[in-house]
């Protein structure tokens, strides 16, 4: 892990992620004149999108430069209740004045198959051929998985599509997912973990298991986590 760092509550968990997007986003434009983010799904991110998306934070980033895409998604319509599209559209991107076709989202109402192929030739076009993201946004589950590279399955053994549809047993659904190889050449990975559920798991990726979340050890980018003190264990 090459940085670590532990917040007393999912207020100052979110507030430290949020001034990291700013920051990278800054830097990315700067530099690249663009910033191209996977976001990530589940409820932990929620916290930071709603805080990007006030006038404190939303002022200090330069929009129209802005590129998001997902690092996963759920077989489901972007008005559902659980789309990973439909939350990051409630809390943040509805509320900020960003391109409506920078907006890259994984088609989770085609077959997984279709979804998958679409949103590989839409990554392409917007990353070219080496998939870099200025950042990746991810979380863990208390089996260690992340996006949705669940343990077991064959998702995580694609050393060369950008893309998969996989199914998840365990939830008995299907899934669309960003891969290691992408994870792995991103400039910045930022994991955000909160909860005193995750402490065990996180204990064991800490300790150098091989769970999935702990194979995303981008090869020339930065790779930070960021959890609160109950996901730490209470440390
Ligand atoms: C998803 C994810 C997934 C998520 C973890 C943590 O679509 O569900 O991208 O990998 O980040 O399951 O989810 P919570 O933040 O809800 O605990």
């Amino acid at each position: 892990m090459s940085e670590f760092g532990v917040y007393p509550d999912v207020t100052s968990l979110a507030r430290a992620a949020a001034e990291r997007f700013v920051t990278l986003a800054a830097e990315a434009i700067a530099a690249r004149d663009q910033f191209v983010v996977a976001l990530s799904g589940g409820s932990t991110p929620r916290a930071t999108y709603e805080l990007l998306a006030t006038e404190e934070f939303a002022t200090r980033t330069d929009w129209p430069r802005v590129h998001i895409c997902w690092g996963d998604e759920r077989n489901v319509s972007p008005n559902h209740p659980n789309s990973n599209t439909r939350m990051a559209r409630e809390a943040l991107l509805d509320n900020v004045p960003i391109i409506a076709s920078h907006i890259h989202r994984i088609q989770g109402e085609l077959p997984p198959e279709q979804a998958a192929a679409a949103y590989r030739a839409e990554l392409e076009a917007v990353l070219g051929a080496d998939r870099r993201f200025d950042l990746i946004l991810l979380g863990m589950g208390t089996d260690g998985h992340t996006a949705s590279l669940f343990p077991g399955t064959t998702a995580l053994e694609e050393r060369e599509r950008a893309v998969v549809a996989v199914c998840v047993e365990r939830l008995r659904a299907w899934r669309v997912t960003l891969t290691l190889p992408v994870f792995n050449a991103a400039r910045h990975v930022l994991f955000l973990v909160s909860g005193v559920a995750k402490a065990k798991t996180l204990a064991r990726i800490r300790a150098g298991q091989p769970l999935p979340a702990s194979l995303v050890q981008p090869a020339e980018g930065e790779l930070v986590w960021l959890v609160d003190r109950d996901a730490a264990g209470g440390a």
